[in-house]
This record gives C-alpha cells, sequence and structure tokens, in this order.
C-alpha cells in the first residue's frame, strides 16, 4: 500500500469519528441504547459464577452479594505460588481483624479435575476460617476464570499426581458489594501492603 493511500485512510477515518462524535454528543435523550463509551473506568473483569463450594454446595455469585469478594484462583496441589497467595490473604485479613468481616476470600481452582469439594475443605482449613472453596464442572470453572480474565493452562508433569501440574496467572481480586471489579494485585503484594489496600476499601 502506498503512504499517500494510508494517510488519506487515517484522515478520513479521523474525520469519520469526529463527525460521530459529534452526532452522538448533539443527539438528546440518548440513553443505554445508544453507542457505549470504549472505557468506562471499570476494568471488565468477573461476573456471574456458578459454581461448588467445599461443602459440596451449588453457589453463584448471588450467594456473596452484599459483601466483598477477594477472589484468588488457583489449586491445592499447587507447590508454593498458590500457597504462599493465600497465606498473604489470610495474615492480611488477620491484621485487620473484625473489621475485614466484610471481605470474603475465595479460592476458585483452576483444577476441577483433582479438587473436588473434599478435597478444597481439607485445604482451605490450613488458612482464613473464613475462605471458600469453589470448584465446579470444568465448563464452570472455565467459564469463571474467563469471567475474571484468568490465564490456566494444563501442562505435563511427571511428579505431580495425575501427571499434569497447572499454568496460571496469580492475582488477587478485589470485588465490591455487587461483584463489580474494584482493583488488583499480584499474589506477591505482601502482608502490609495488601491489609493497607483492603484498609482503604472498607
Ligand atoms: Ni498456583
Amino acid at each position: 500500500m502506498r503512504w499517500p493511500l494510508v494517510v488519506a485512510m487515517v484522515v478520513g477515518l479521523l474525520a469519520g469519528s469526529v463527525i460521530a462524535l459529534i452526532v452522538v454528543s448533539g443527539t438528546p435523550g440518548r440513553e443505554a441504547s445508544g453507542p457505549q463509551p470504549l472505557t468506562t473506568g471499570k476494568a471488565l473483569i468477573g461476573g456471574p459464577f456458578s459454581l461448588v463450594d467445599h461443602k459440596g454446595r451449588s453457589v453463584t455469585n448471588k450467594d456473596f452479594a452484599g459483601r466483598k469478594m477477594l477472589v484468588f484462583f488457583g489449586f491445592t496441589s499447587c507447590p508454593d505460588v498458590c500457597p504462599s497467595g493465600l497465606q498473604v490473604i489470610s495474615a492480611a485479613l488477620d491484621k485487620l481483624g473484625p473489621k475485614a468481616e466484610t471481605i470474603t476470600p475465595v479460592l476458585i481452582t483452576v483444577d476441577p479435575g483433582r479438587d473436588t469439594p473434599a478435597v478444597l475443605a481439607e485445604y482451605v482449613k490450613s488458612f482464613h476460617p473464613r475462605l471458600v472453596g469453589l470448584t465446579g464442572s470444568e465448563e464452570q470453572v472455565q467459564a469463571a476464570a474467563k469471567a475474571y480474565r484468568v490465564y490456566a493452562k494444563k501442562v505435563p508433569d511427571d511428579k505431580s499426581p495425575g501427571g499434569y501440574t497447572i499454568e496460571h496467572s496469580a492475582y488477587l481480586y478485589l470485588m465490591d458489594e455487587s461483584g463489580g471489579f474494584l482493583t488488583h494485585f499480584p499474589s506477591t503484594v505482601g502482608v502490609d501492603r495488601l491489609a493497607q489496600e483492603l484498609a482503604k476499601a472498607l
């Protein structure tokens, strides 16, 4: 493609956008049905989910409504990243004491094949008393991971039970009382920093 043509196309596109903006902003009474802004200031993380908790009960996002959630995706046979992330969550919540009771820590497994409700029930005991473990069918877990933009991939590993391990992203997601995204932290955030940040959100 020749440069003058590219320049002409870019100019054309820009002119088109300006006209579109004028048309949109000049139209009175436009409601939600009109064009939505590309950025809303809220990240598109989270959303409805349907899973099974560590007591074997079917739960959805609605069961957590009215409380903040601190969501972490991981799996119980993870050797280091997950247990240390969960330890940071537990210690930060302990540090904040009773005022952090409005925050529910949630571990959503990325390994539903091995992490049954019973396995999760044993695992969550090692961390915070209010930690909720969630699992489900492959499809349910995949849908939840997708909603939170979590990367998780099975990779062969002879040393792990079942011959595989799971590579996954490790962020903590703080969600508001209606399940909307507030902020996120790396799992390496540290106890003091996490406690500080959570205190701001309380
Ligand atoms: Ni892990």
